[in-house]
């Protein structure tokens, strides 16, 4: 087992929201790892750190640090466009660019400065495959992504990130907005993906928490209450609050 990226003693703050709270916490390598907890807690927040979205907020300040195979990724010498072809981002909302399947694939690695037709073209099919959508879509490579089912979107912009090869996929609520087929699609390639990649994805439903990450965070206010194996955190919880959580009392 070995850990890919480390929060430490990582704080935020939008102007006077202190938004996280001290949080320590360890990802470990080619693991599910889900974030849970009510809304507004800090979820999202804190996923954006891993791949410093939030540098894009104003008044936003962070404290600590956050690690990447050691290296402190706000380290002011970092390369952020290095740093989110490392760690790339899938969100809650199918975001497709308004242009051709393909295109929508070759995207990133014509930016990352790939130009060669043949090359584009095994990129866009084995991301593709590798996203379990190549089947679905290989006669139509050329046709716009927006006339995809919301499931199929979803698998694109999995295969999207893929394409330039990230080591770790963040995900924000990838299924919250997908029927519960497509949703179980996405859960079992998340556990084929895990395989090449480490994956952290912020939840609301318990239920698929359990059934994908190996490990869970709970987070409350700002705070992460509690971290550790999936099951030990949903049989076995040691804080009142993740057990009141994982009961429905709230949240
Ligand atoms: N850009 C922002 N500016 C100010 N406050 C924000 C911003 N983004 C989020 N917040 C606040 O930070 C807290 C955590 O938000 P968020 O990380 O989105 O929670 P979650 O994803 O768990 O629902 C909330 O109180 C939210 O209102
Ligand atoms: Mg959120």
């Amino acid at each position: 087992m070995s850990v890919k990226i480390s929060s430490k003693n990582l704080n935020l703050h939008y102007g006077e929201k202190h938004a996280l709270k001290d949080v320590n916490l360890d990802i470990v390598e080619n693991k599910i790892t889900a974030f849970i907890g009510p809304s507004g807690c800090g979820k999202s927040t804190f996923l954006k750190t891993l791949n410093r979205m939030n540098d894009y907020v104003n008044n936003v300040k962070i404290d600590g640090e956050i690690t990447l195979d050691g290296e402190n990724i706000y380290d002011p010498r970092v390369d952020t466009t290095v740093l989110r072809k490392k760690v790339g981002m899938v969100f809650q909302q199918p975001n497709p660019f308004p242009m051709s399947i393909y295109d929508n694939i070759a995207y990133g690695p014509r930016i990352h400065g790939i130009k060669n037709k043949k090359k584009l073209d095994e990129i866009v099919e084995k991301s593709l495959k590798a996203a379990a959508l190549y089947d679905e879509v290989a006669d139509r490579l050329h046709t716009s992504a927006l006339g995809l089912s919301g499931g199929q979107q979803q698998r694109l912009c999995i295969a999207r990130c893929l394409a330039v090869e990230p080591e770790i996929i963040l995900l924000d609520e990838p299924t919250s907005a997908l029927d519960p087929i497509s949703t179980l699609k996405i859960e079992e390639l998340l556990m084929e993906l895990k395989d090449k990649y480490t994956i952290a994805i912020v939840t609301h439903n318990m239920q698929q928490a359990s059934r994908i990450a190996d490990y869970t965070a709970f987070f409350l206010v700002g705070e992460m209450v509690e971290y550790g194996e999936t099951k030990d955190i949903f049989s076995m919880p040691k804080d009142k609050r993740t057990e009141d959580y994982i009961t429905g009392r709230f949240g």
